[in-house]
């Protein structure tokens, strides 16, 4: 047993989940279990990429394994209340694909495109 019963890591830190919430998601995990007392029994921890992007937010549970893709906060709500202080993994948004890195290049693109055209143009307005 390692120091901590569970430990969630949100990928706050890769370069696309954050683009879908990833930070709130990890906020709202963080706060839910202090506001319960379970901050010695699990613990909510910011990370990297996972090589899921375009999949996110995504979230991962140790020692369950268990992969979570495009937490929003109402599936956060549940991952918190059924998996976190329930301890059985909510299978239905568990993450599904095979094994290794699994990036999805069409959300990708649109995360790239949104962020190019909220860029500001060559006059600092607002395209
Ligand atoms: S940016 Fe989150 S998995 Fe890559």
């Amino acid at each position: 047993m390692g120091q901590y019963a569970r430990h969630v890591f949100v990928c706050t830190h890769g370069e696309f989940c954050p683009f879908d919430g990833s930070a709130e998601v990890h906020r709202f995990l963080k706060e839910a279990i202090a506001a319960r007392g379970l901050k010695r029994d699990i613990r909510i921890n910011k990370s990297g990429c996972f090589n899921q992007c375009g999949n996110g937010p995504m979230v991962v549970v140790y020692p369950d394994n268990v992969w979570y893709g495009g937490v929003t906060l109402e599936r956060a709500r549940r991952i918190l209340e059924e998996h976190l202080v329930g301890g059985r993994p909510v299978e239905e948004l568990r993450y599904q694909a095979p094994p290794g890195p699994n990036k999805n290049a069409g959300r990708m693109a649109a995360i790239h495109a949104a962020r190019a055209a909220a860029q500001p143009g060559p006059s600092g307005r607002q395209p």
